[in-house]
């Protein structure tokens, strides 16, 4: 059972105590990194224990290994030898300590056990050499093995999951924001401790997770080897809103399934697919800009993906991967839950990939609509492909004011934009249906502007729920509960 292990980092004696108190109600044992409080005096740990009612670590790491302890050599090794002679449970041992000095403190450990540790700061090796890497420590009969690495690439982590498969005694996991899933998924591949921080910038490491945070979005007490992994593949997946909605129906409908962000570069695509294969994860979801990209790895592309061009769903059955497009049945659901589409003339604004799936939907319901988009030549493809007429976007005024629901599918809005709007002011119409794709932030600009103007407004937050519920189903087979969807979305939705 992975445990897990807050790391206490003030840097005085009276915070460092207030933060263990708060440390141990989320934790199954803290660290306490002496390294991190200023002047420390060897006399001082003695009092400093005593306020750890639970497992403990001391962990004094020098400067050259990432931490922050400014004495000397003797100084640090004497610390260690303490708490050894104090019999605190636990102490961290850099692997590049002097030979002669590991070897001593081994000997004399009694109660305490020690973790061996050795952090890569750069990169993360190749399996081969991790276990070299993890032999040689082994070699000194440490209790248990702590190996960290730093990954470049999303890849990385599947060196740690198949290090974590053949070794024991083992906590392994990458840092940095390529490495969250490996932090996540210490569970399923039995690290013996998970690190998460107590609170945002109380991180001892770089892509440390809060204890909150990875129990609240990831259920990440319920993770365990049969749990099935899904990922949400994008190159910013981390700011991915959908695993509020799908992690909160796993836990709720008792689904032992996990979804996390897979951040991930195109050249990383195929090797990744490759270890979603291997490592048998059931699939997930695609995100930009990926969504064209990928669906040359898949093995099967449904019909409907087929005609958009863009998959945003995937999944695997016995290492057959099927790519599905769902987004369009989110543009479906949250424009008919307010309007017909039959008898409307609509606008879209925008014509790239989440126009395409906007005018599937409008081509399939035989629509009456019109794309405009800043570059005319693509409006102009986009409508000869799904029966549509266009128009160029200087005519935007005439256009709003032509029909009766105006749809903006490009980014224009979107978070960091937020103060920009794709239809001016003074322009405005009144009384249409407005609806934005956009939904970061929910509330954009043309959506105030729309609520102004006293017209009906669809927020992008709409779309994205009812995409996810096509997601749901096709993943587990099971449907998700859409209200749980869309309170665990407008919940995080500002983050
Ligand atoms: P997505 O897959 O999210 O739809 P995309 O394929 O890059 O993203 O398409 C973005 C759309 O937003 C395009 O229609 C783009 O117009 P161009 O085809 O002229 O590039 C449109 N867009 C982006 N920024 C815009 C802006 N500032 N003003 C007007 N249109 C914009």
């Amino acid at each position: 059972m992975t445990r897990i292990c807050i790391p206490i980092v003030a840097e005085t004696i009276d915070n460092f105590i207030k933060d263990i108190k708060k440390a141990e109600i989320l934790s199954d044992l803290i660290e306490l990194r002496i390294d991190y409080i200023k002047d420390f005096k060897i006399d001082k740990l003695e009092k400093l224990i005593k306020n750890c009612t639970k497992d403990f670590i001391i962990t004094c790491r020098p400067k050259n290994n990432g931490g922050k302890f400014e004495g000397n050599e003797k100084e640090r090794i004497s610390i260690l030898e303490k708490a050894i002679d104090l019999e605190c449970p636990f102490i961290d041992l850099e692997i590049e300590t002097e030979n002669k000095t590991i070897l001593n403190l081994i000997n004399k450990k009694q109660k305490t056990k020690i973790i061996l540790s050795y952090h890569d700061f750069k990169k993360t090796n190749s399996l081969k050499k991790l276990k070299i890497k993890y032999d040689e420590m082994n070699s000194y009969f440490p209790d248990f093995l702590k190996i960290v690495t730093y990954a470049n690439s999303i890849n990385d982590n599947f060196n740690i999951f198949s290090l974590l498969n053949e070794k024991s005694n083992l906590i392994s996991f990458c840092m940095g924001i390529r490495g969250h899933i490996s932090r996540i998924l210490t569970a399923k591949y039995g690290s013996y401790i998970s690190y998460v921080c107590l609170e945002e910038g109380k991180e001892s490491a770089d892509g440390q997770i809060s204890a909150k945070y990875i129990e609240d979005v990831y259920n990440f007490s319920s993770i365990n080897k049969e749990t099935k992994v899904l990922g949400v593949l994008g190159s910013v997946a981390e700011n991915s809103k959908s695993k509020f909605m799908h992690n909160a129906n796993f836990k709720k409908k008792k689904l032992n399934f996990i979804y996390i962000p897979f951040k991930v570069r195109k050249e990383e695509l195929k090797e990744l697919i490759k270890n979603f294969k291997i490592f048998e994860f059931r699939g997930g979801a695609v995100t930009i800009p990926h969504k064209e990209d990928i669906m040359q790895y898949f093995n099967n592309i449904d019909n409907t993906a087929k005609i958009i061009g863009a998959t945003n769903t995937f999944v695997n059955d016995n290492s057959i991967f099927s790519g599905h497009n769902t987004d369009y049945y989110g543009a479906e659901h949250a424009l008919k839950e307010i309007t017909k589409l039959k008898d409307k003339k609509i606008l879209v604004i925008g014509a790239g990939g989440a126009a395409r799936s906007l005018c599937y939907v409008l081509n399939k319901e035989k629509s009456n609509f019109t794309i405009i988009n800043r570059t005319y030549e693509k409006a102009k493809l986009l409508a000869d492909e799904f029966n549509g007429s266009c128009s160029k976007f200087k005519e935007l005024k005439k256009e709003i004011n032509n029909n009766d629901i105006i749809i903006n599918t490009t980014s224009v809005g979107m978070n960091p934009n937020n103060n920009e709007c794709i239809i001016e002011e003074k322009i405005f119409p009144k009384n249409k249906i407005i609806m934005d794709m956009v939904y970061n932030p929910i509330e954009t600009v043309l959506i105030k502007l729309a609520n102004k103007n006293n017209c009906t407004i669809i927020t992008g937050d709409r779309m994205l729920a009812y995409q996810a519920i096509g997601q749901f189903k096709l993943w587990t087979g099971v449907d998700p509960y859409f209200d749980l969807m869309q309170k665990a979305l407008l919940e995080h939705l500002d983050e």
